[in-house]
């Protein structure tokens, strides 16, 4: 074949290139910051203005120690010299519910510490900054043949990853966490610092912070003022340690410069981050998995538990109070997925994939020097086909019977009958029986059973239409012992259980005998749990386990043979929860084809969306006041408060927070969403449809000075471009 019928015959590359064509701005990729380099004169064509080394550098100087992994799956940033940090709304979200309570309510009111003494300790809560990153790829892989199978060259590889860390661990006196890139074909590590005492400073109300909710959610237009602000505290050291009055905030050598000097489309920016998870390079049969099983068995079981709690939490504060922050979570991955399956429809990624996968085999057929490349792609078919009906079961096992809360908490029961099998006294038997039922109180202090009931009724209804063939002999027969009457099932299961409360919990351990483990045993919960559980551990999960090990070779080869066969082209990794550095412009969007929306909204519209009997379109009165009177502060643009702007950056999970830059490095605004049609674009990048979405900095300083009354934490910012 000659150089240009491989050229033509590459649909792939071919649109690509033809894409970044007409979209000059936008870009693909989420690079290593300690690879930037090879991107310097790209970012500076389109606009950057400062060294890549000031964003990275192995000096300890760069800006990549002012970003931080904020608690475990967003992204935050420094923002002043003492330490404090911005991130999402959605993100400081878990931790403002461990410390809100119907008095003192920050979903409804806001809270903004006037001072350091008002801040507020979060438990638990820890951020991890990335000191340095190093590819240490041939100190992991060094003589391992790569047509190794993974289950050998997974334990020689785990002995080596724990030397390189440990060694790194002692020289420099942080954490080392080894992480493999491009499926296993390239190692890096990072060198971390994770600090445990952060403190809560700034919340806006949900009427600024989750407005629009879940109906805005994912979408462009957007008007959430989706910020919070914590503070990093260390000890006399400005190292990490526990919580301690005493302790001082951070000192930070490196933080963002605010830029309040706006911007227009077709700027330069950059985000900051830790995105979670990408799946770029895989096949057409891999992907099919996603669009046409996981996707749509798990959006169907949350329509229908989402259905239920949002009625329950319509009916009493308190329900809301208690769901709220689950429902985010669950809603979240939900939409998400329903973009994802359109977004993928609409570009036919399969049909690219299928294009791109026949150029590739008449390459491989033919390539002498990837001699395995021949067959993977007939092994991932013939994989595939094989393990698709056990996903399907296993996904609906996952989302619809262990999707209901109280299934869930199996676990607790066996916990709890294993105390009975220590052969303990029967006093120290209560003791230990009660510390179990008092571990559970996390779980009581947000749960209601009257919901969970209803939810257990739609979703085994659910089950029992789509797995019929599945479901295990045990819970037939309980089902067709209540006259195959759910509501009736649902009645006795919640009536009997011992896990709807702490009270039955703890009632029980008080009372608990030897030989009392059979009552356990019979609990109808846990005999759904333990029967789903068993059916799983048999004759699913062994199987799944071979599918993905296997599936993991073939992926780490054909990645492999994918890098070999486009030697120029440089790759990006997969996201991987790692530092990541994305580049693209300010940019509008058409999001349904015809009109064209703009790059930014503005207050003028949040209020004009103002609805006084909506959860989630009431404008607070205080936010309406600042606006009738145009009471911006240095914030506004001749009378317009901009508050959220869209631009061409390649985000995934994981990037929520993360700081967006202009051409100097300077922030311009947290990144927090992406727009409905784009969020395929962890799986394909479209540069026509995919937007990261962020609130504009100016919005939050407006925000934060005058409806939060902080303004002694801007003072602690350095602000340009005013
Ligand atoms: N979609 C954004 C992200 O993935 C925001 C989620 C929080 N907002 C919400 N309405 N659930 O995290
Ligand atoms: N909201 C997402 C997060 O929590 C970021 C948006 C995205 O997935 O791009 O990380």
């Amino acid at each position: 074949m000659s150089k240009m019928t491989a050229f033509l015959t590459n649909g792939l590359l071919l649109f690509f290139i033809l894409s970044n064509c007409h979209n000059a701005f936008a870009k693909e990729g989420m690079w290593i910051p300690a690879t930037l380099k090879a991107h310097e004169k790209d970012m500076r064509s389109m606009g950057l203005e400062i060294p890549v080394e000031q964003l990275y550098n192995e000096n300890g100087t760069g800006l990549n120690n002012a970003v931080i992994l904020f608690g475990r799956g967003c992204t935050g940033e420094v923002i002043s010299p003492k330490g404090l940090i911005l991130t999402n709304h959605h993100c400081g979200y878990g931790s403002v519910q461990g410390v809100s309570t119907t008095d003192k309510d920050y979903f409804a009111n806001g809270f903004f510490a006037q001072n350091m003494n008002e801040e507020i300790p979060i438990p638990g809560l820890t951020v991890t900054f990335i000191r340095r990153m190093e590819n240490v790829t041939d100190q992991v892989l060094h003589g391992i043949k790569n047509t190794l199978k993974d289950e050998v060259r997974d334990s020689i590889i785990a002995i080596r990853i724990a030397a390189v860390e440990r060694d790194f661990k002692a020289r420099t006196h942080m954490d080392a966490m080894i992480k493999p890139n491009f499926k296993g074909n390239q190692y890096w590590i990072a060198i971390a610092e994770t600090y445990r005492d952060i403190r809560l400073v700034g919340f806006p109300p949900n009427g600024i912070g989750t407005f629009g909710g879940d109906v805005e959610n994912w979408i462009w237009p957007r008007h959430t003022g989706d910020f919070s602000m914590f503070r990093i505290y260390a000890g006399a050291d400005n190292k990490p340690t526990d919580y301690s009055a005493k302790n001082q905030p951070y000192r930070a050598d490196q933080y963002f410069k605010i830029n309040a000097g706006g911007y227009k489309e077709g700027d330069f920016t950059m985000v900051y981050g830790f995105p979670g998870t990408t799946e770029e390079y895989i096949s057409s049969y891999e992907l099919k998995e996603v669009y046409s099983i996981t996707d749509p068995i798990s959006i169907a079981a949350r329509t229908r538990k989402l259905d239920v709690w949002s009625k329950h939490m319509a009916w009493t504060r308190d329900n809301f109070l208690k769901y709220t922050s689950k429902r985010a979570g669950v809603a979240n991955g939900w939409k998400k997925w329903q973009g994802e399956v359109l977004g993928l429809k609409l570009n036919d990624v399969t049909g690219k994939k299928q294009q791109y996968e026949k150029t590739f085999q008449k390459w491989a057929d033919t390539s002498g020097k990837f001699p395995f490349a021949g067959t993977l792609l007939d092994d991932m078919r013939a994989a595939t086909t094989a393990a698709d009906p056990l996903i399907t079961q296993d996904q609906y096992n996952k989302e619809a019977v262990l999707g209901i809360e109280l299934i869930q908490q199996g676990p607790t029961i066996e916990k709890m009958a294993a105390c009975f099998r220590l052969g303990l006294p029967d006093s120290s038997l209560d003791d230990t029986l009660k510390k179990v039922a008092e571990g559970m109180a996390w779980f009581y202090k947000n749960y209601d059973v009257a919901t969970d009931k209803d939810v257990f009724i739609t979703l085994m209804s659910l089950y029992f239409t789509k797995c019929a063939d599945w479901i295990p002999e045990d819970v037939k027969a309980t089902y067709k012992a209540h006259n195959q009457d759910i509501m009736a099932w649902a009645e006795d299961v919640y009536n009997t259980s011992l896990l709807t409360s702490k009270d039955k919990l703890t009632a029980f351990a008080a009372k608990a005998k030897r030989g009392d483990s059979t009552l356990l045993l019979a609990d109808p919960a846990w005999l759904i749990y333990n029967a789903i559980n068993v059916a799983r551990k048999q004759k699913i999960l062994p199987q799944l386990k071979s599918f993905y090990s296997n599936m993991r070779y073939l992926d780490r080869l054909y990645m492999e043979a994918q890098m070999g066969k486009y030697s120029s082209k440089i790759f990006y990794p997969d996201a991987n929860l790692t530092l990541r550095v994305t580049y693209g412009k300010i940019a509008g969007l058409k999001p349904d084809g015809s009109s064209k929306y703009s790059y930014q909204t503005t207050l003028g519209e949040v209020v004009a969306l103002d609805d006084p009997k909506s959860d989630i379109f009431k404008v607070p009165k205080k936010l309406k006041e600042l606006y009738a009177a145009k009471d911006y502060g240095r914030w506004g643009v001749k009378g317009v408060m901009p508050v959220a702007f869209i631009a061409s950056n390649h985000t995934s999970g994981g990037n929520s927070g993360s700081p967006v830059l202009n051409r100097k490095g300077e922030l311009i605004g947290a990144n927090f969403d992406r727009a409905y049609e784009g969020t395929m674009s962890d799986y394909y990048f479209d540069p026509k449809r995919c937007r990261n979405i962020s609130v504009d900095i100016r919005y939050i300083l407006f925000i934060t000075e005058k409806f939060g009354g902080a303004k002694w934490l801007i003072d602690e910012m350095s602000i340009v471009g005013k």
